[in-house]
Order: C-alpha cells, then sequence, then structure tokens
C-alpha cells in the first residue's frame, strides 16, 4: 500500500484520479494548455458525456473465461485495442517526454505511440529505443518540403505509419490559452523540426500550417511515402466515405479532444453513420473522451476497431514517468478485461452494437 498523499500515484485505481494527481503536479498555464478545448468546451465536455451515458447489455453464461483483448490493425497484432494518441511536447509533462511515454506503454502493450509533429523527442531517439511501434502524426505545413522531410525521416527510422491530422487548417480557439497567454516553457520545443519560433503554438500554426489543404493531400503522400495513410479528424459519413474513396488505409474519428471546432459533436455520437459508411472497407480508429476500460469497449461495440488515448497518458507521465504511463495503460487494460469478462464478450471482434444501450 503506498503512504497516504503519495503524489506518485500509488493510491490512483482510475485514470481520473491520475488527472486530479497531475493537476497538482503541473504549472496552471500547462495544466490549462493540455487539459483545455475551443471555445466554451461543449465539444470536450460532450466526449466525455457520451461515454457517460452508454449502457453496456451483458450477455451472461457465456463461458467467457480470460477475454482476449488483441487486435490485428493494418496486418499488425495489438495487445490490446488502445494506441496512444499524437499530443504535442510530452516534455511538458516529463523530461523524459515520448521516450517515457514509449517505455511506460512497451511495459504494458505492444500497441503503437503515434509521435506528433511536435514531439519533444527526435525520431531517430525514439525508434533507437525500441519496444513498440511508433507512427508518425502528420501536420502539413505551407512549406511542404519540411513535411516530406519529416515523413522521409520518419520512413527511414523504421515509423510504420502516416496519421494526417485533417482538422486543423490553423488551431482552434483555445480560451484558456488565449487568456493565459500561454507559451512554451523554455527549453521545450519540437526535436523534428528547426527554424521557426515555436513558443507560442496557436501563431506558429497560423503561418506555418497549410490552411487552403484538400483531398490531393492523399495523392501527395502517396507520392512521398509507401508508409500506410490513416486521416484524423473524420467527423461525417460523407467525409468517411470520401477518405475511403480517396484510398487511405485507415480513418480516426476525431474531434481533436474538443479542441479545434467547439460545437462540433462528440466522437462516440458520430462513430455508427461512419462505421455504416466505411462498412469494414478500411481501418477505423476512434479517439476522445476515452477514460475508462469500458469506454474501449463501447468504442469497439459501435464501430472502432481500436482507440486512442490521449490526455490521460500524458496525466501518467506527468504523475510518475514511464512508471505512470505504465499503471494508466495497466488500470485501462484491467477495466477492459473486466468489462469484457462481466458482459460475456470473449474477444474484441465479438463487440457489436447488441452489447450497448444508448
Ligand atoms: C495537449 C494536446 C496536444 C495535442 N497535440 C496534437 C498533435 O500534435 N497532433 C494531433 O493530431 N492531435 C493532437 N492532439 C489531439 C489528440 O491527438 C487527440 O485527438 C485527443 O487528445 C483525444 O482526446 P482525449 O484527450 O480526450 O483522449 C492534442 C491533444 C492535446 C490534449
Amino acid at each position: 500500500m503506498a503512504a497516504a498523499g503519495d503524489t506518485r500515484g500509488g493510491d490512483a485505481l482510475t485514470l481520473d484520479d491520475y488527472a486530479r494527481l497531475a493537476r497538482e503536479r503541473l504549472d496552471p498555464g500547462v495544466w490549462d494548455f493540455l487539459e483545455g478545448g475551443a471555445g466554451e468546451e461543449r465539444t470536450l465536455a460532450a466526449n466525455v458525456a457520451a461515454f457517460d451515458r452508454v449502457r453496456i447489455r451483458p450477455s451472461v453464461l457465456r463461458g467467457v473465461g480470460r477475454p482476449e483483448t488483441g487486435t490485428k490493425i493494418l496486418g499488425r497484432t495489438w495487445d490490446v485495442p488502445v494506441a496512444i494518441a499524437p499530443i504535442a511536447y510530452h516534455t511538458l509533462a516529463h523530461p523524459d517526454g515520448e521516450l517515457a511515454t514509449a517505455r511506460g506503454t512497451a511495459a504494458v502493450a505492444r500497441v503503437p505511440l503515434v509521435v506528433s509533429t511536435f514531439a519533444g523527442c527526435s525520431l531517430e531517439r525514439l525508434a533507437a529505443a525500441g519496444g513498440i511501434p511508433l507512427w508518425l502524426q502528420v501536420y502539413c505545413f505551407r512549406d511542404r518540403s519540411t513535411t516530406r522531410g519529416l515523413i522521409e525521416r520518419a520512413e527511414s527510422a523504421g515509423l510504420e505509419a502516416l496519421v494526417v491530422t485533417v482538422d486543423a487548417p490553423h488551431l482552434g480557439r483555445r480560451l484558456r490559452d488565449i487568456r493565459n497567454d500561454f507559451r512554451l516553457p523554455p527549453g521545450i520545443v519540437p526535436a523534428n523540426l528547426a527554424g521557426d519560433d515555436f513558443s507560442a503554438p496557436a501563431a506558429h500554426a497560423r503561418t506555418a500550417f497549410d490552411p487552403e489543404l484538400d483531398w490531393s493531400v492523399v495523392e501527395w503522400l502517396r507520392s512521398v511515402s509507401s508508409l500506410p495513410v490513416l486521416l484524423k479528424g473524420i467527423l461525417t459519413a460523407e467525409d468517411a466515405a470520401r477518405a475511403v474513396d480517396a484510398g487511405v488505409d485507415g480513418i480516426v474519428v476525431s474531434n481533436h479532444g474538443g479542441r479545434q471546432l467547439d460545437g462540433v459533436p462528440a466522437t462516440l455520437e458520430v462513430l455508427p453513420e461512419i462505421a455504416a459508411a466505411v462498412a469494414g472497407r478500411v481501418t477505423v480508429l476512434l479517439d476522445g473522451g476515452i477514460r475508462r476500460g469500458r469506454d474501449v469497449l463501447a468504442a469497439l461495440a459501435l464501430g472502432a476497431d481500436a482507440a486512442l488515448l490521449g490526455r490521460p497518458v500524458l496525466h501518467g507521465l506527468a504523475v510518475g514517468g514511464d512508471e505512470g504511463v505504465a499503471r494508466v495503460m495497466r488500470i485501462l487494460i484491467d477495466e477492459l478485461t473486466d468489462a469484457m469478462a462481466l458482459s460475456g464478450v470473449r474477444a474484441t471482434a465479438d463487440a457489436g452494437p447488441a452489447l450497448i444501450r444508448l
């Protein structure tokens, strides 16, 4: 048993416990940057509320035993249907940044870490550390040669897929950051980019991101890389169908954790229509609001192949470095296994819409 008041997370039993502990440890401006959303944060709240509304319809006497949490995504086996969402600057939460995240994840499960364009650790160092597969999250810059250079480095370092963020022609109106006049603390820089002033993320994005990005980006990506391409930030059946037609390998149903346009739906709300439009033709991932193992089960039941975990990973990192990340993942996996066993779901592929009462 950890001592009372242990701030390293020894008493934490849930991901929400880790959020509370992380808040105590982080500078308030950094906390707001990590935690906040756009506008009045209605979408941010809706992501979590959508999962809170889910009720599970258990099937009894199924002889499940120990559920099988493994799954196959883009031809690779994942130990659990949960990967790590791309989040800029893990170094804000812990000096070892993404390296600690990768180590902590690898200690518990073999699933990918999606490395942000704005990662605080170099792609080569992360790849050399080994442990888990790495994917690259791509922001498309006006200067395509920068984006192309990053993709080429990722490919030669052995990263396995490109997750192109399509909901950010510029950054959303994050009122907490505007009010705080948020600047990255000294020493927090993107390890894989050079040249610009990155200290004010929204201002940098306004000058550097390509505001005219369109569907031709898929063809461009195919011309510069042979890696699988996923589009992150799809919220409608129409765009999902268009992505499939454009030849992508997968989509991420995402509203950027409520950080782009406030007022768009919760990701779980739109998942069924998107899964229906995709009809199994490409991989469907979902992020936004996953805070418990049963949230993962709900996402699988409503049509996702796997989920991405965002802020809770940074909470674990802030509280306990790689061990904190490992504990957050362990909790989530234990809760998922528990939810599967208690609802009569033997394997991830068996979770379908009949499991859910909305
Ligand atoms: C602090 C922070 C930084 C983020 N940075 C990126 C990023 O660099 N690229 C990206 O595509 N998404 C980024 N996201 C969005 C996440 O990938 C993901 O969509 C979101 O966090 C999922 O929601 P959750 O935090 O509720 O799990 C960021 C989110 C947060 C909270």
